[in-house]
């Protein structure tokens, strides 16, 4: 158990377990992308140490570059956007990867998604290392996932909760 901000975390998936996931998604996406140059990019601040992990086990060289689209307060998501690092001019013609920490309504998908087509990339395609059941209502397929979670709080690995406890190597989940 932890205490992160007042509240009880308890292990959820272990740290050697996300990167071992990481890994198996670093081959994929250098089988899918080799020789197509893909523009990968990291949704900030929650995929920082997805991102660093996920692209450093590439085996290919790569461009890479970070949005920052903020929308939660607390532990639930608000609906409403601030986007304080928008998507790169330098995404059109180009195929695109987008990682994110986790996928829970997937309103800040769409609006990624809507905004970066407006920019007419090659291709885009979303990889996250969490996703909750309930974005499979959102149009958007998500490509490259690593693990699927119940609908709980979770932290660690990136995800924070009001600012805290991105910096813990595994993933934990707000104890009932
Ligand atoms: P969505 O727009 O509802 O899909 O929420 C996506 C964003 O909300 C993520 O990029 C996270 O920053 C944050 N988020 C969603 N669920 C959690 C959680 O369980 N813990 C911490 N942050 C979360
Ligand atoms: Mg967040």
């Amino acid at each position: 158990m932890m205490e992160v901000n007042g509240k009880q975390f308890k292990e959820l998936i272990p740290g050697d377990e996300v990167q071992e996931k990481i890994n198996f998604l670093a081959k994929s996406i250098s089988e899918e992308y080799k020789g197509l140059d893909p523009l990968i990019l990291g949704v900030l601040n929650g995929s920082y140490l997805f991102f660093a992990e996920l692209t450093k086990a590439l085996d290919f060289e790569a461009q890479i570059g970070f949005i920052r689209y903020q929308s939660y307060a607390g532990t639930s998501s608000t609906g409403e956007f601030k986007i304080t690092l928008p998507l790169p001019e330098e995404i059109r013609g180009r195929h695109v990867i987008i990682v994110e920490d986790i996928i829970d309504t997937g309103a800040t998908l769409k609006k990624i998604m809507e905004d970066a087509a407006s920019l007419q990339p090659a291709s885009v395609e979303i990889a996250t290392m969490l996703i909750k059941p309930k974005v499979f209502r959102n149009k958007y397929p998500v490509k490259f996932i690593g693990f699927e979670i119940p609908d709980k709080f979770v932290i660690g690995y990136g995800l924070d909760y009001d600012g805290r406890g991105r910096n813990l190597g595994d993933i934990m989940v707000l104890a009932d």
